[in-house]
């Protein structure tokens, strides 16, 4: 699939299944999730650019390399975005974070904008969107737009599970932009879940239900 990259990385993909298990408790869930976000990080930056800098050793200066350009923005779609965060800081302590939230109005159907935070440079910086699950897109799409209001140029997607029809209605809105994943599942339900999917990932995570 053009645009999409399936994270199929055995650990990943071991981690995905248990996840996916409804036995799995919240607190198994959320350490997962930690987990697995980490290793979903290692490949959404797997393509870097790297410069060279001069440093010293204990014993010589050499030329070593470290990431180019500005620090990296992750941005969480709120509130399950913030369940991916955790374990990306971990790998990438010094990134930036931006939060987004968006509810959708029961008039228009439309997302609104209630809380937006970033950084004011995101023309300058890579930025990665992180929401575990990319359904129907609607929150992707609006996310991505706010951020391109705001000048990015420069961003990824990051998701644990993708339905195709979220996948399609995000390449549409974003062709620009690559999407990274653990599964592309096999289809929404009538009320908008991922198909065999993992069920609410913020319900999930926080024991909401
Ligand atoms: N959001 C979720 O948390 N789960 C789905 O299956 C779809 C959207």
């Amino acid at each position: 699939m053009d645009g999409v990259t399936v994270i199929n990385h055995p650990l990943v993909q071991h981690k995905l299944t248990i996840m996916r298990k409804k036995a799995t408790s919240t607190a198994g869930f959320r350490r997962l999730l930690r987990e697995i976000s980490m290793l979903l990080c290692y490949e959404v930056t797997r393509d870097l650019e790297l410069t060279m800098e001069t440093i010293e050793t204990p014993i010589v200066e050499m030329q070593s390399p470290v990431v180019e350009g500005k620090k990296l923005v992750f941005v969480s779609i709120l509130r399950a975005g913030n369940g991916l965060l955790e374990g990306m800081l971990e790998l990438v302590p010094s990134a930036r974070v931006s939060h987004i939230g968006l509810y959708r109005d029961h008039d228009t159907l439309q997302p609104v904008e209630y809380y937006f935070k970033a950084p004011d440079d995101l023309d300058e910086r890579l930025m990665i969107v992180v929401d575990p699950m990319l359904a129907t897109g609607n929150s992707a799409i609006a996310a991505i737009q706010k951020l391109k209001e705001r000048g990015a140029n420069n961003i990824r997607f990051l998701c644990l599970l993708a339905a195709p029809e979220g996948i399609k209605n995000f390449q549409e809105a974003h062709p620009d932009v690559k999407i990274y994943t653990a599964s592309v599942d096999s289809h929404l339900n009538e009320k908008g879940y991922i198909v065999p999917g993992l069920g609410d990932a913020g319900d999930r995570m926080y024991g909401t239900k």
